[in-house]
């Protein structure tokens, strides 16, 4: 078992799916003025409060369908281990994010996964059938998937729910801002479905740990008792919501962020006779796989490029970064790809 790794180093880092942009100067001057209210000696407010009616203003919920974490990573391991124990089974996506194995893991359930890989279409019927025949209890995929960028539209999830209306669908939006839409606003038709959120990639605040679930009152009002007392400090719940209130500076990087992501697609494609495949993504990275990734790494370590890497497989995922950081690195891709295979 093994969790999740990112090594923090200096260089182009376009390997953690963080927001590529720093907090704006005038939201920095506005934490500034308000650190000083703060009471530091003071546990934080428990259930969030403002920042859940922050939270329920930008996506037009109801502030009390939403429960804060301190990232989407604990509201991941909370409702794992609420419904997984010894024997229970998480049925998911293979590749999909490492954190659902290692939760799994720790409350011993058992893992089953669907393959998702790239190139073959996700066949939605065929995912259910699997999921049947194997009797699982919690399912559970990121929407837009990381690391392959694929998304399944609403209507696709609402096959999924319609078909388990027992078992509790958990689709972690952790990219929902760069996706055509979410799924979010129909927890109250299903009362099988909760989605995952995060500050930490559009809204470019993975530094202070903010996440969320959203589910219908009714199920929020089983799961809310079972948090930990004073989970999200209030440095965080004061920067999330100052960040909120200002959603249109996000809004306009996740504009900027797509833009590159699909101009970079094209660009990486015209290496595909060099032995490159880049997948098409509604997230805010690119999916890809070569032969040839020994001398595509090389390459990126020279110019301190930091791209993930998937051991054991010809897979990476490029993280969307300034059009600064995206040039170096399509220059970098271009050096290797750009002549054929040395043999
Ligand atoms: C699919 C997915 N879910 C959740 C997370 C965790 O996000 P957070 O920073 O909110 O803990 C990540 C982080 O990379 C992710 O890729």
């Amino acid at each position: 078992m093994k969790t999740y790794e990112v090594k923090q180093t200096a260089g182009v880092l376009l390997n953690a799916n963080e927001s590529p942009f720093p907090l704006p100067a005038m939201i920095r001057e506005e934490v500034k003025a308000r650190v000083d209210d703060i009471d530091f000696h003071r546990y934080p407010q428990d259930s969030a409060k403002a920042l859940r009616a922050a939270y329920g203003s930008y996506l037009h919920i109801n502030a009390d369908q939403i429960l804060f974490g301190n990232g989407s990573d604990e509201m991941i391991g909370f409702l794992i281990g609420h419904f997984i124990h010894q024997g229970k089974c998480v049925y998911t996506l293979q590749p999909d994010f490492s954190m659902y194995d290692y939760y799994t893991a720790i409350h011993d359930g058992k893992i089953l996964t669907y393959p998702c890989d790239g190139a073959q279409p996700f066949s939605v019927s065929d995912f259910i059938t699997y999921g049947k025949q194997n009797e699982v209890d919690l399912i559970l995929f990121s929407n837009p998937n990381n690391p392959t960028g694929r998304w399944l539209a609403p209507k696709e999830i609402h096959q999924i729910l319609d078909a388990f209306p027992t078992i509790p669908i958990i689709v972690d939006e952790a990219y929902g801002e760069f996706a055509p839409a979410s799924i979010v606003h129909d927890v109250d038709q299903y009362e099988n479905l909760i989605v995952l959120r995060t500050l930490s990639k559009a809204f470019g605040i993975a530094a202070l740990r903010c996440g969320c679930m959203i589910t219908n009152l009714q199920r929020m009002k089983q799961l809310r008792p079972h948090k930990v007392p004073y989970n999200v400090n209030s440095l965080t719940q004061m920067i999330a919501e100052l960040v909120l209130t200002h959603h249109e500076i996000m809004a306009e990087n996740v504009k900027t962020i797509i833009g590159q992501r699909e101009l970079l697609y094209k660009e990486l494609q015209a290496f595909s006779e060099a032995g490159l495949t880049i997948f098409p993504s509604e997230a805010n990275f690119l999916y890809g796989k070569t032969a040839r990734k020994h001398e595509l790494f090389a390459a990126l370590k020279k110019h301190q490029i930091y791209i993930r890497d998937y051991a054991n497989s010809d897979a990476f995922r490029i993280t969307i970064g300034t059009p600064d950081e995206n040039k170096m690195m399509i220059e970098t891709f271009a050096e290797v790809f750009s002549h054929k295979e040395d043999l």
